[in-house]
């Protein structure tokens, strides 16, 4: 192990600062002197993309595998198939000397609007942190390293650079940074990197409290912080905020930038070498993995084909799919020639070979002739010849394939999207084609929901098939014929319209802040609480066999908070063939002291099962799956009381409900002040005992104050004490008491501060 202590002890004050920024578009800056290598990082996240100079950022990267992009890889919601990805990227690394690859993505989905949704994984916290721990875990079981992505609240693409989200800190920790806790406390990442987003006034790369207090002291990160792509603004401020590594480089002025804090007794060199043994840390570690070789291109293409199918998600079949003998197939649209397999932006990659979907179905059809036509222009323009020639081949056939790209200039890192709609021309094509062919499947290759309202009526199946990777042609004729099945489900619910999404209100914002309105409610936890009707749900995805859910179970019916419960459920295929389940437990709270949402994910499992099958799934559920977060505590709590434990197929498809009591352990610290209500004292354990005198007298006060109206039959019920109260419970008790001060023996305001005192000292009883 290399003594980083004792390289720090050797270093000059010039040579930290300069490690500190990097030395090119993809490297550290080494320092020849002590021996110290440059490290190389390479985006990500699906793929590597090695550019040949280090010097270059937007050149041809060397060819490498393109898998599937995270929507995708969340749809399998198979943590071991993604650690299986990962493992592959680090050989591909390793073949390409690539020490870090710049990924996962574990930015929520906050709006389908977010040109980048591609590169992300899920609408829930908690799913996209399972599967960007995977992801790392995975990668860095090959001694690669990972960079967690963009922390935090890098939701849009509009003003990325300098908009401000406004989030407050219960949702903050409860929806926009659990999938990063989970990833750092479940597989510790070798680097993070910042977001370019200021959130709540600050620049994401100088926010001390997220990156020095949570990311660090609170999650225990043990590797190093790395700017996104020119997210420094002022150096000195981001090192003090917790970045430790700004890039690109090289930039010497931000060098000598920090070298004039610390002379001038602005910058403490203590920060300056924590930053500087963080990045040594993870250098030193690289290089004990050696860098070079050959990647099994061919495996990693095969690898590659199974993702993909297992994360295409079968949203509709009239019993068309699979295809069983039909003679004449019709396969109509330009992504069936010139396939979509990917999003724009720095995760662009360089595949190694690209199966082109018409190709693979062709393999695949044995006698069956197959036709094409284009059905759409590569262009935004109207073509109806193009229409007329897809309708002529689906009257034809005996079933119509129809493949539907949303086209880049529509969804792309860099910019939003301003509407869910897949082309006008494409509409009208699929709107054509189904007209004169009830069998029409639409296969589709897009990283985020479109809304399908205008056609999917007309048509017998509907194939996500989103940006599937280099393999994903053989992927999509794999499911069409059956050769699998399928078995992904969405990790994002599809919408009905684009007015009807969480974040439509506030979305983009404007004169610089993006305010987060909606709060905790994006996704399921948003159509649930509004009890809108969606398209598809959050969880949902078909296969070629079904399941039955049956003997659910848990493990107590009552528990502490800190033992958790485990749910066990009997999965078993009903069907004729063999196929994957994806198992879903939410939490359902039955009453809290602040707004929860309806029902949150907290566990799921996926299960293989030959036809006849039965496997029992168990699924733990821990602390944190009951709890939520407390901004006046300032951690999570759980409060004692009923919770369901909801078992499901989707988030609409609840299969079982079992109830449990939940016992909570904390021992909470009193938060009652002068101005507390009469509700807050009843809630708090201290102050419900210590004011009960109190409250008794203000309720025999109150319900002497009623006795006119109650004896004249216009009032609540006397001896109703709710009823009664119902006014007074939200008021300051000194408020209450004030009204009624002769009845008291001293002044309100000395009684409540003598009971606060006692309060906030005495344990409970
Ligand atoms: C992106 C990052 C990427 C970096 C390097 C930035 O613009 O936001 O995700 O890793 O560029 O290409």
């Amino acid at each position: 192990m290399t003594d980083v202590k004792a390289i720090i002890e050797q270093m000059t004050l010039a040579e930290k600062a300069a490690l500190c920024t990097g030395d090119s578009a993809w490297t550290t800056t080494p320092i020849k002197r002590l021996g110290l290598p440059a490290m190389v990082v390479s985006d990500g996240p699906h793929g590597v993309r090695r550019q040949p100079d280090v010097h270059q950022m937007g050149a041809e990267s060397l060819p490498a595998t393109c898998f599937p992009t995270a929507s995708a890889l969340a749809a399998t919601w198979d943590g071991e198939l993604i650690h299986e990805l990962g493992a592959a990227l680090a050989e591909e690394c390793i073949a390409q000397h690539v020490d870090v690859v710049l990924g996962p993505g574990a930015n929520m989905k906050r709006s389908p609007l977010n040109g980048r949704n591609f590169e992300y994984f899920s609408e829930d916290p908690y799913l996209a942190g399972e599967l960007a721990a995977a992801y790392i875990n995975g990668v860095q079981s090959k001694g690669v390293g990972t960079s967690l992505k963009h922390f935090a609240a890098n939701n849009q693409e509009f003003q990325r650079f300098t908009i401000s989200a406004e989030i407050d800190e219960r949702t903050l920790r409860e929806i926009y940074l659990p999938a990063f806790e989970k990833a750092v406390r479940q597989a510790q990442p070798w680097t993070v990197m910042c977001a370019y987003n200021k959130v709540n006034g600050t620049f994401a790369s100088e926010h001390d409290y997220l990156l020095n207090r949570i990311l660090k002291d609170e999650w225990g990160l043990e590797g190093l912080v790395v700017s996104d792509w020119g997210a420094v603004r002022d150096r000195v401020a981001a090192l003090k905020g917790g970045l430790d590594w700004e890039m690109p480089g090289p930039q010497a002025r931000r060098v000598q930038e920090v070298i004039d804090a610390v002379n001038a007794g602005v910058l403490d060199e203590a920060v300056l070498d924590e930053s500087v043994r963080r990045i040594l840390g993870i250098v030193t570690k690289t290089q004990q993995t050696p860098k070079g070789g050959e990647f099994d291109a061919e495996a990693h293409h095969q690898l590659a084909r199974r993702v993909a199918a297992d994360g295409m998600v079968l949203l509709k079949n009239d019993g068309i799919l699979p295809l069983q003998g039909q003679q004449v197939i019709a396969v109509i649209g330009r992504s069936a020639r010139q396939p979509h397999f990917q999003g724009g932006g720095s995760s662009h990659i360089n595949p190694t070979q690209v199966t082109v979907p018409f190709e693979a179905l062709q393999a695949h059809a044995g006698d069956a002739k197959l036709t094409y036509a284009d059905g759409y222009p590569a262009d935004n323009r109207i073509r109806q010849d193009l229409i007329d020639e897809a309708v002529a081949a689906a009257r034809a056939a005996e079933v119509a394939l129809l493949f539907i790209a949303l086209p880049t200039y529509k969804e792309s890192e860099g910019y939003d999207r301003t509407d869910l709609d897949l082309t006008a021309q494409q509409i009208a094509l699929i709107q054509a084609v189904a007209a004169v062919q009830p069998n029409t499947a639409v296969i589709l290759n897009n990283g985020a929901p479109v809304v399908m309202g205008d056609w999917i009526d007309g048509v017998a199946a509907v194939l996500e098939a989103y940006m599937m990777g280099q393999a994903g042609g053989g992927a999509i004729s794999d499911i069409l014929f059956g050769a699998v099945n399928p078995s992904g489900k969405l990790a994002e619910t599809f919408p009905l319209r684009l007015e009807d999404t969480p974040a439509y209100l506030n979305w983009p914002g404007g004169a610089g802040t993006v305010r987060y309105g909606e709060g905790l409610f994006i996704g399921y936890r948003y159509y649930d609480a509004r009890k809108l009707p969606i398209q598809f749900p959050f969880g949902h995805g078909l296969s070629y066999t079904t399941f039955a859910y049956s003997n659910a179970r848990v493990s107590a019916e009552s528990f502490d908070d800190t033992d958790g419960v485990t749910v066990s459920v009997d999965i078993t295929n009903t069907g004729a063939v063999a196929g994957k389940e994806i198992v879903q437990l939410y939490v359902h709270d039955h009453e809290a002291g602040l707004v929860r949402p309806d029902k949150e994910l907290k566990g799921f499992a996926k299960v293989a099962l030959a036809p006849g099958e039965t496997k029992t799934v168990n699924i733990g559920l821990d602390f944190r799956a009951f709890a939520f977060y407390h901004p006046k505590y300032k951690q999570w709590i759980t409060e004692d009381g009923a919770f369901d434990l909801l078992i499901g197929a989707s988030a609409a498809d609840i299969r079982h409900s079992l109830t449990v009591t939940l016992r909570s352990t904390l021992d909470l610290p009193c938060l009652l002040d002068k101005e507390s209500t009469i509700r807050e004292w009843l809630a708090d354990p201290r102050g419900r005992a210590l004011a009960e005198p109190v409250l008794e007298q203000i309720r025999a006060n109150v319900i002497a104050m009623f006795a006119g109206i109650v004896a004249a039959g216009e009032g609540p019920a006397e001896n109703d004490d709710m009823d009664l109260m119902l006014g007074f419970n939200d008021m300051p008790l000194v408020s209450v008491m004030l009204w009624q001060a002769d009845t008291f023996d001293k002044h309100p305001e000395d009684i409540v501060a003598e009971l606060l005192e006692r309060a906030t000292r005495q344990p409970v009883a």
